[in-house]
């Protein structure tokens, strides 16, 4: 028995915000924006869409091309910050807009590193057990809903979209995902974190007042330890599938900041041509990101049978990790 991806799918919203128009809400500027992040635009959820219908339209997509029906899904993983609410999961709500009523569902967030995270913790529970032949694995998220938009210094950076990625069972003994690599640092948690909201500082009209419910980010601190442990962590992922660069296609980093993906891919070795790009039109979308690009290279035919491609993530918490795949 092998497990393989045997579809992919991801869904943005239609609004755009660009950099220009940013200007016009903080003190920023296109130059400052384009230079330190590469980003020019994301993509902005409208009022009534969120994570769970972003995501039943990318997992639309990812069952399509993978010709398999909602019903034969066993389980529903989502990648996840931003839930629609805080309970049910988005997995159950996905569940039911597909009417995958066999599926079991849960939700989970690595942050930036929920992809990565989320395609080891699928792939293990298969491998575990015989009832879950066919997964749905989403990662999406509407940033744009916890984002301070009076702060500078993150409300340039973040984009709303959602990703999905349908795993089965086959009588190949392959497997696409060929290593793993999955690390957390729970001591560096205030780099990167929304304080309010749960239930140490639940919603008050005090702590709304103040943003507490909004992403805050330490970004130059955050900016040295991704570098390092997307680099490391990469590294690991390529010794244990016993491949070197040369032998990688693409390497999909997460999207965080252009800077971040070129120095990561300089270290490891990579040719900056060799590094997919969906930074400049959606901003950092977080678990969604690395899906997104996934999407795109597979559909245009730049990922085909026998290809190996690199991912790497890191967010909040802070996580991180790498994997290869073999397509
Ligand atoms: C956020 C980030 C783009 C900021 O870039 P930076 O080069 O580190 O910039 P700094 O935070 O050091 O700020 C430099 C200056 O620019 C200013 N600045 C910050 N945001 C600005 C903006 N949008 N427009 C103009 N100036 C801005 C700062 O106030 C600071 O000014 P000062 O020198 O007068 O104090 C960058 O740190 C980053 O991408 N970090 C990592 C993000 C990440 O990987 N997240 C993890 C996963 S989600």
């Amino acid at each position: 028995m092998g497990i393989k991806i045997i579809g992919t799918g991801s869904y943005t919203p239609e609004k755009v915000l660009t950099n220009s128009e940013l200007e016009k809400m903080v003190e920023t500027n296109d130059e400052w924006i384009t230079s330190r992040t590469g980003i020019k635009e994301r993509r902005i959820a409208e009022d009534d869409e969120a994570t769970v219908g972003m995501g039943t339209k990318a997992a639309k997509k990812a069952l399509d091309m993978a010709e398999t029906s909602p019903e034969d899904i066993d389980l529903i993983i989502y990648a996840t910050v931003t839930p629609d609410q805080p309970l049910p999961s988005n997995a159950c709500l996905i569940q039911k807009n597909l009417n995958a009523k066999n599926a079991a569902c849960f939700d989970f967030q690595a942050a930036c590193s929920g992809f990565i995270y989320g395609l080891e913790i699928a792939s293990s529970m298969m491998k575990f057990n015989t009832r879950y032949k066919n997964v749905l694995l989403l990662g999406g998220e509407k940033l744009s809903a916890i984002t301070d938009w009076t702060d500078r210094g993150t409300c340039i950076l973040f984009g709303d979209a959602a990703g999905a990625v349908v795993l089965t069972k086959t009588i190949e003994n392959k497997d696409t995902l060929i290593s793993s690599t999955m690390y957390a640092d729970g001591t560096h948690f205030d780099l990167l974190e929304i304080q309010g909201g749960g239930s140490l500082h639940p919603i008050t009209e005090d702590n709304i007042n103040d943003h507490t419910h909004c992403i805050k980010m330490a970004g130059n601190k955050v900016f040295k330890l991704a570098v390092n442990a997307m680099v490391k962590s990469s590294k690991e992922a390529m010794e244990i599938a016993h491949v070197t660069p040369a032998e990688i296609k693409w390497l999909i980093p997460h999207q965080a900041n252009m800077r971040i993906m070129t120095a990561v891919a300089e270290r490891l070795g990579f040719a900056v041509e060799k590094v997919p790009v969906n930074l400049d039109k959606h901003g950092n979308t977080s678990a969604a990101s690395i899906i997104l690009s996934l999407d795109e290279y597979v559909r245009d035919g730049k990922i085909s049978k026998g290809d190996k491609v690199l991912l790497t993530a890191f967010g909040g918490g802070m996580t991180w990790g790498a994997c290869v795949l073999e397509w």
